[in-house]
């Protein structure tokens, strides 16, 4: 390790009032948290605190003008207690190219790598072990200058916390294809992890929650009228033999999970195509009784079966085989995290403890 952090730990633990048989998303938080500060023109006060809350001023740029983004990932812990994270340098490359768009400036891979291994390691008794759960990492930077005017700020915080989980959703989802609001338009920010994408998705989102969906199924900005992704995961669309997925373009994010659903796939020899998908062929293909099979993907969302989706005031329900893909796709990917299958295609970084050990 090469990072000097300043360290600073708790007291006491607040360990003993968190019960892993029992973990609700997203709401205890681990002991610890990383940061740092980009001033004059880099990165800076390496440190890591206990978990608590952060001063701010009321002029904080991020507040007002939105310069915050953010990566989502998670490290597991296997029966022997190695504790692993899955292609933590391609939510690296995704926080830097939020970046580059946001007019933010880009982290390096030592201090993002360092200090999520150090937080994770101090924290390592946080990572539950049972089947499905995990430890969620959010890394996240905003500005932090105190100034009132729009510009990009010259000052930011970036911030790594943690939080114990299990899957985000606990059953098959039921999803609206939206064809009145957009979440991402061409030349916008939608392949960004920006805080403001997931605040324009929230109030169609609670109106078609009202309506019984789980999940809002974005289409493009232009027509309403090719798949996009939902509010927190790719979409893939199994028509016979072929698995369907939206390509990639800048009003979607570029899921990690995605990806590595794509290349697991064709590895196996199945055939998997990146194109825009429309309603009417989604429509179609249900139609003909060929659609056998929809999920989504993501880190929070892990991989999860779709089993309806509604358009213009009709549902449609999804015509499950009993061997469903994405069981399948699930039960390889946690057999490649906690390392009971090899890492054949090399997606594994273990947290080597003895290299961040703090005394
Ligand atoms: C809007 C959106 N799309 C897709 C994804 C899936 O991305 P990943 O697989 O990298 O978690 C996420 C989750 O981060 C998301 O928030």
């Amino acid at each position: 390790m090469s990072l000097k952090i300043t360290t600073n730990l708790v007291e006491e633990s607040k360990i003993s009032s968190f019960d892993p048989d029992n973990i609700v998303f997203g709401r205890v938080f681990t002991d610890h948290m990383f940061s740092c500060d980009f001033v004059n023109g880099e990165w800076t006060n390496f440190r890591i605190d206990p978990f608590g809350k952060i001063p701010l001023s009321p002029t904080l740029s991020a507040l007002h003008y939105g310069q915050a983004i953010f990566e989502g990932m998670k490290a597991y812990k296997n029966e022997d207690g190695v504790i692993t994270l899955f292609r933590p340098l391609e939510n690296l490359k995704r926080l830097n190219r939020s970046a580059v768009r946001m007019c933010m400036p880009e982290l390096p891979a030592d201090i993002f790598m360092e200090g999520m291994k150090k937080l994770i390691t101090i924290d390592k008794d946080w990572i539950p072990s049972t089947s499905g759960s995990s430890l969620y990492i959010r890394p996240f930077m905003f500005a932090t200058d105190d100034y009132l005017g729009v510009k990009p700020s010259e000052h930011y915080s970036f911030m790594i916390y943690a939080c114990p989980v299990n899957a985000y959703y606990s059953h098959p989802l039921k999803v609206r294809i939206e064809e009145t609001y957009t979440r991402a338009s061409k030349g916008g920010v939608g392949a960004a992890k920006c805080a403001g994408n997931y605040a324009a998705s929230m109030y169609p989102t609670k109106l078609a929650q009202q309506e019984g969906y789980d999940q809002v199924l974005w289409t493009d900005g232009d027509e309403h009228q090719y798949l996009e992704e939902t509010g927190t995961s790719n979409v893939f669309v199994i028509c016979g033999d072929t698995i369907y997925t939206p390509e990639l373009s800048d009003s979607l994010l570029a899921g990690i999970t995605r990806d590595s659903i794509i290349k697991l796939l064709r590895a196996q020899g199945k055939n998997v195509i990146e194109q825009r998908i429309s309603i009417k062929d989604l429509i179609s293909w249900h139609e003909s009784k060929q659609l056998t099979e929809m999920f989504v993907s993501g880190t929070a969302a892990t991989v999860t079966n779709i089993e309806l989706f509604g358009y213009k005031d009709k549902n449609y329900t999804v015509n499950h085989t009993d061997n469903l893909l994405s069981k399948t796709i699930l039960e390889d990917f946690n057999n490649i995290k906690t390392l009971k299958t090899s890492d054949s295609f090399d997606w594994i970084s273990v947290v080597n403890e003895s290299e961040f050990i703090t005394n």
